[in-house]
């Protein structure tokens, strides 16, 4: 097994060489992609000319993909991926860019603000693997930011005070902080903000990191202009630039990432311009506020 991993930034995020995963891994090799992620919790593979199908067949060594019925508001019939791939380009249908004004294309926008895939969900997401089929020659940069270090790195009183925190999350928190206030009664519904712990722990290696997300915006028991502060002061902290890796993306990249133990976000692009990007999505397994 040829598989070797290079730490490309001080605290996290392994380059992963030696594995061609566009075919079927030995068990060996998906074993030693899941230690990888536990370690670095974001791993980039280059070179990987994926199709949908390949895709999807590689991100299930790592459990069930997720189901995406209700992470967005593009309408079955506008869909321009097959089922199990979520479309996180600026392409409609026909392939073109989106118009200014599509309200799917703000949405997305909702990609450029700290967060954690799924969170929004009561049983939230485990890894995302993001393919790169067309990059944008303009921006583009997708940002990690590493939640266990952040954690750390707190000091005890505020460690005390998040402990048993329980945060509530919804889509329509998220984009609401964007201006985009108006959902349809289906989508109120679809939306329902769920609760997740703040502090959550790694079922592997038991580290514990801080849950935070964009779609984060009440704290359970709290006046919301307080749980407003505490969750914005402590994304600040959380996304210093020592805590950052900022991926430039090349032509079928993929990267996969711990939404677990990770904030992510795309930085702007040029939206005239096509940026194909590819996810698929692993299941998470149990509720945060199941952890004690
Ligand atoms: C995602 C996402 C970032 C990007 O796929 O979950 O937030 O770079 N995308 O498009
Ligand atoms: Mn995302």
């Amino acid at each position: 097994m040829g598989l070797a991993f290079r730490q490309i930034h001080p605290v996290f995020v392994g380059e992963v060489s030696g594995v061609d995963i566009t075919g079927p891994l030995s068990r060996d090799e998906v074993a030693a992609i899941e230690a990888g992620m536990d370690r670095y919790a974001v791993l980039v593979f280059h070179d990987q000319m994926l199709t949908d199908e390949e895709q999807m067949a590689f991100s299930r060594n790592f459990g069930a993909l997720e189901d995406a019925r209700g992470g967005n508001i593009t309408k079955p019939e506008d869909k321009r991926l097959p089922v199990g791939m979520n479309d996180v380009s600026n392409l409609g249908k026909d392939g073109q860019p989106l118009d200014r004004a599509s309200r799917v294309r703000l949405f997305n926008l909702g990609n450029m603000l700290w967060h954690s895939d799924s969170s929004f969900r009561a049983i939230p997401a485990k890894y995302s693997l993001l393919s790169a089929r067309l990059v944008n020659p303009v921006g583009g940069n997708t940002e990690f930011a590493d939640m266990r270090a952040a954690y750390d790195d707190l000091d005890a009183d505020t460690k005390a005070l998040i402990e048993d925190l329980v945060c509530e999350h919804s889509l329509m928190y998220s984009r609401g902080s964007l201006g985009m206030l108006d959902y349809s009664e289906e989508e109120r519904a679809m939306f329902r903000p769920v609760r997740q712990r703040l502090v959550r722990t790694h079922p592997v290696t038991g580290r514990r990191s801080l849950y935070l997300s964009s779609h984060a915006g009440a704290i359970v028991g709290m006046p919301m202009p307080e749980a407003r502060i505490l969750l914005r002061e402590l994304t600040e902290h959380a996304t210093q630039p020592k805590f950052v890796y900022i991926h430039r993306w090349r032509p079928w990249d993929l990267v996969i990432w711990d939404n677990r133990q990770m904030m992510h976000r795309v930085r702007r692009y040029d939206e005239r311009q096509p940026r194909d990007m590819r996810r698929t999505t692993v299941a998470g397994e149990e509720a945060t506020t199941l952890q004690v």
